[in-house]
């Protein structure tokens, strides 16, 4: 098993990714905590797809308090965005509309320029648009979002980025991320940029990502304080499992491994009939007898974690195929109905949202223009 921010692969522990990040699990007492605080009981908290974290008991403390905090995510804009890139976005939607908190989301187009040889400038100009116009669909408050490309914002923060550049020194990212004497050196200094936003604000940030980017709040939280800011809190997720199987995470690389957010109705349906990893038997006799294998089914797993929000009908379902009674094909039609049920609500979204508020107009927009971070 691998797990890096560039790279997922083999079959995924989460137990023991835990013990091996030092973070800690979601009890059950603190989701109770999260979900009453926010009013309401979320999908993906209640079924363990956000399944660990750091100091988010003290993000409960804050908000319970009122000292409230703030949320920051982002986006790598190598390609097209699959739908398991939207996940924590769509979870991070949640959880602004719940606690009514600012907002930053980073588009990465530095880090991406320089971590893909075979990318130009240009190229990842055009994905960082396309990018961009996808998670302004999500639904971010517009008054309370900011979204940003590196590139762009780099005056704002410059002296900043080196203040905490001058703290991290080549041993520890070289052990974090793996960096050897090949790594350019732009890419040596990215993770300054990506810890940045964790000091956007005096509150605490917490961050909604998957368990990859983990590596960079880990080296935030050796620093920040001697910064004078807080260490950053993390909320993480599992990771949305390729249509092949439960190894590893969907590949920009591999088209058929994901479902990607411009298919279209028919493309869907023909991906997850023809690629969707099946926890069904191989004959119609063994499959009645035995009863499908949930645990390897991505049909039912990406049903789980969002699709069939609605705990009695997920547990027909687990109960019908489990038994046998339900087949494959039927489960798949049900997952490919939903799939392009959202799809079609995103792309509706996708064509009215505002992208100029969350990057210039809007409230908050605004006033990060007029700040500089030294
Ligand atoms: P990127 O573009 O690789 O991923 C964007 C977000 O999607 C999550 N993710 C997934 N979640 C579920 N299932 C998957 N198969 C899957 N693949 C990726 C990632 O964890 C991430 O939350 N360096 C970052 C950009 C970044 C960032 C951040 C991300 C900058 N600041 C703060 C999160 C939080 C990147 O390249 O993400």
């Amino acid at each position: 098993m691998g797990v890096t921010p560039w790279e997922v692969s083999g079959n995924i522990d989460y137990e023991k990714l835990i013990k091996e990040f030092g973070t800690s699990g979601i009890t059950p007492a603190l989701r109770a905590r999260v979900e009453r605080n926010a009013g309401e009981s979320n999908v993906m908290l209640r079924r363990g797809y956000f399944f660990s974290h750091r100091d988010l008991d003290l993000v409960m403390d804050d908000y319970e308090k009122g000292r409230g905090f703030y949320l920051y995510t982002g986006r790598g804009p190598s390609g097209p965005m699959h739908i398991g890139h939207l996940i924590p976005l769509v979870f991070t939607r949640w959880l602004q509309e719940r606690f009514k908190v600012n907002l930053y989301i980073e588009i990465t187009d530095d880090e991406k320029f320089l971590c893909r040889r075979e990318e130009g400038w240009e190229d990842i100009g055009k994905h960082a648009e396309q990018n961009i116009r996808d998670i302004a669909a999500v639904g971010f408050d517009p008054d309370r979002t900011f979204i940003f490309r590196d590139s762009e914002y780099i005056g704002n923060v410059y002296p900043m980025l080196l203040k905490i550049a001058k703290k991290v020194n080549f041993s520890t990212v070289k052990a974090v991320f793996g960096f050897t004497n090949e790594t350019n050196i732009g890419f040596i200094f990215y993770p300054a940029y990506q810890i940045m936003p964790t000091l956007f604000e005096k509150k605490r940030c917490l961050i909604p990502a998957a368990i990859d980017q983990d590596p960079y709040w880990r080296v935030q939280r050796d620093i920040a304080e001697s910064l004078g800011h807080q260490k950053t809190a993390a909320i993480h997720s599992k990771f949305l499992s390729p249509l092949q199987g439960a190894e590893g995470k969907m590949s920009s690389s591999v088209r058929e491994s994901a479902i990607w957010l411009d298919d279209d109705e028919k493309t869907v349906r023909k991906k997850i009939m023809k690629y969707a990893f099946s926890g069904g038997r191989s004959t119609l006799e063994e499959h009645r007898r035995l009863g499908a294998d949930l645990s390897v089914d991505v049909p039912f797993q990406w049903l789980s974690v969002l699709f069939e929000p609605d705990d009695v009908e997920l547990k027909r379902i687990a109960g019908e195929y489990g038994s046998g009674r339900m087949l494959t094909g039927e489960v798949k039609e049900i997952l490919a109905g939903k799939v392009n049920e959202f799809l079609e609500g995103h792309r509706a979204r996708r064509e009215k949202a505002d992208v100029k508020k969350y990057m210039r107009t809007g409230k908050l927009a605004k006033e990060m223009w007029n700040k500089r971070f030294e």
